[in-house]
């Protein structure tokens, strides 16, 4: 089950997130307030536990996925698929996107598997030179 999450969700968004990249992902609760707040963001429930977190980025003609993540242990059964296919429903446009670390082979390979493409390139994405590739899913 998918469900929007709540602010006393916060927590373990913030766990499942810095459980699944293996560091502190987002510094700024800040980040996950405002996320919560604009209804920007799921929680993936698999027999009870919360194991996967989505977040989007809507804008007036734009839709993103801003992070998906699955807990480690969880990983590898279907459930990021669930979640990436999950945003596509809730996507107004024909195009969905997202950007990724060009260091991390396994989302690469995840998305294109899922049908993105690599469009683009942003250096300095996620810091000084860490870049990300853009990645494109048309859906319709
Ligand atoms: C990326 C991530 C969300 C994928 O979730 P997941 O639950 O492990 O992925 P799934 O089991 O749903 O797999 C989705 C597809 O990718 C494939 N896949 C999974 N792991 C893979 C790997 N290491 N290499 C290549 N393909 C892989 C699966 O076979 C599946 O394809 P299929 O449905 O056609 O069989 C998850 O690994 C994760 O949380 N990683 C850490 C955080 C992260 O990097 N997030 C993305 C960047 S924002």
């Amino acid at each position: 089950m998918i469900r929007l999450a709540k602010p006393q969700d916060i927590s373990t968004i913030k766990k499942i997130e810095d459980s699944s990249f293996n560091k502190i992902y987002h510094e700024d609760k800040d980040f996950y307030i405002e996320n919560v707040m604009n209804d920007n963001c799921w929680i993936l429930n698999e027999n009870d536990i919360d194991c996967g977190i989505l977040i989007v980025e809507k804008k007036d003609n734009s839709f993103r996925i801003e992070s998906v993540s699955v807990l480690p242990e969880y990983q590898g059964k279907g459930y990021g698929r669930k979640l990436c296919e999950f945003a596509e429903t809730i996507c107004p446009y024909d195009q969905i996107k997202l950007e990724v670390n060009t260091e991390n082979k396994k989302a690469i390979d995840v998305y294109s598997k899922m049908g993105y493409t690599i469009d683009g390139i942003s250096l300095d994405f996620y810091a000084s030179k860490v870049d990300a590739f853009k990645m494109t899913k048309i859906l319709r």
